[in-house]
């Protein structure tokens, strides 16, 4: 991993151990889901409308905690690969976003190739 391709995220610790967090970069907004040592980041932009999942900030699963749910319409989506099970547009998927964890600190990888936020 070079210095240029790589961006510090946050540390494990400023990630709630079961839940999410949503970070706004330069250009696109991102949200964390930690399962305590399963992680997994997407761009917060839902398949349906291209809107932001979230209304409520760091908001972004059902009230049982069991998937990621869009507020706008209630998709449903899986935490490992974003695939959409119910709501307006299944088979649709959530747009991964590369990352690295070393130790305790959280990197985004790739970051030229990381979709746009339009
Ligand atoms: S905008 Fe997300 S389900 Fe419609």
């Amino acid at each position: 991993m070079t210095e240029t391709s790589s961006l510090f995220l946050c540390h494990l610790e400023d990630l709630p151990e079961y839940g999410t967090r949503g970070f706004t970069l330069e250009q696109q907004e991102i949200f964390v889901i930690r399962q305590a040592a399963q992680l997994w980041i997407y761009l917060n932009r839902c398949p349906h409308t291209g809107v932001a999942l979230n209304w409520v900030p760091h908001q972004f699963l059902d009230l049982e905690g069991q998937y990621i749910q869009c507020a706008t319409h209630g998709a449903l989506f899986r935490f490992h690969d974003g695939l959409c099970l119910a709501g307006p547009c299944p088979g649709t998927r959530l747009e991964p976003i590369p990352f690295k964890l070393i130790g305790n600190k959280l990197y985004l990888t790739d970051t030229e190739k990381m979709p746009t936020y339009s």
